[in-house]
């Protein structure tokens, strides 16, 4: 069954409490923006305190990507206020995710670039096809990614192999995000929806009290260390490249599809 929560977001709920959470913007590779990111926000809130749901499965509509990142046009005219607060909507929904007393999984067939590969590692865990595609982009903009993606992507792989990813920029496949410890195996691109929704069905089939009690202690080292006390910390940070020569200048080369000449101001 497949229910518009609004034309941005979709939901099929499966058999045994599997939703399927659909961000259904395909003609922008799926990516985010502050409407997007609402309902997400919305639909993760209503689905949470649904008894009935036990694994949330989060993946973009069409054939190339999961999510490539935050709307670069909506963030162009953004303001440091705006940023700020466009940075904080962003961490509200990984917060949701990450701490939900869900399975949340991210499953990615294409590119989660940017607030792509945010939003997938605030997920539990990330299943990927051999298409999958990750990175965070950023700096190519002018801007730092502004969803928890440095202080989460450190976490997984360690702070060297995270600083090289974010400085570089560089976009890795499933083959060397498997070798990064980023997804556990690259699974194949055909029937990969099929392998994920059967995956997600065993973890439903388990006692969800045991595994939320599983998950809700192993967050809370995640309270200390993790995100959490850095969230405010990032947005400043964000925000405060917004206006900047670079940030204006990397974000209207994307729009008009040329490389940014940067000039560190
Ligand atoms: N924002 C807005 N529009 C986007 C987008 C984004 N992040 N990514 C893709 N699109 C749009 C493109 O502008 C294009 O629209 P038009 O047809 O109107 O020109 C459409 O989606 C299809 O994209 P491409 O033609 O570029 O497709 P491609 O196959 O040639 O390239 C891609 C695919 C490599 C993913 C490329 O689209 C790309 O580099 N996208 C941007 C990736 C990126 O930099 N993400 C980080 C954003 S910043 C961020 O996320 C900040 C944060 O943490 C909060």
């Amino acid at each position: 069954m497949s229910e518009k929560t609004n034309d941005l977001v979709r939901l099929n709920r499966l058999d045994a409490g599997v939703v399927e959470l659909v961000i259904d913007r395909p003609e922008a590779l799926n990516a985010l923006n502050i409407q997007v990111l609402l309902s997400l926000k919305a639909a993760l809130e209503t689905l949470a305190s649904d008894a009935s749901v036990r694994v949330i499965l989060l993946r973009g509509a069409g054939e190339k990507a999961f999510v490539a990142g935050a709307d670069i046009r909506e963030m162009q005219t953004m303001g440091r206020s705006d940023a700020a607060q466009f940075s904080r909507l962003g961490h509200s929904v990984c917060l949701l995710l990450e701490s939900m007393p869900k399975v949340t999984v991210a499953a990615v067939h294409g590119f989660a670039l940017g607030g792509g590969t945010e939003l997938a590692l605030a997920c539990d865990f990330i299943l990927a096809s051999e298409k999958a595609q990750f990175g965070l982009p950023e700096v190519g903009l002018g801007v730092i990614p502004g969803f928890g993606g440095t202080i989460r992507l450190a976490r997984t792989l360690g702070l060297a192999r995270a600083k090289e990813l974010v400085f570089s920029g560089e976009r890795i496949g499933a083959s060397e995000a498997v070798q990064l410890g980023l997804v556990r195996k690259a699974l194949p691109q055909d029937g990969f929806f099929d392998e994920v929704r059967k995956q997600a069905a065993k973890i439903a089939r388990n006692s969800l009290s045991a595994v939320s009690a599983a998950k809700s202690l192993m967050n809370e080292f995640e309270e200390t260390s993790g995100v959490h006390p850095k969230v405010d910390a990032e947005i400043q940070r964000f925000s405060s490249l917004f206006g900047t020569h670079d940030q204006k200048e990397g974000m209207v080369a994307f729009s008009e599809k040329r490389s940014a000449r940067f000039e560190g101001l």
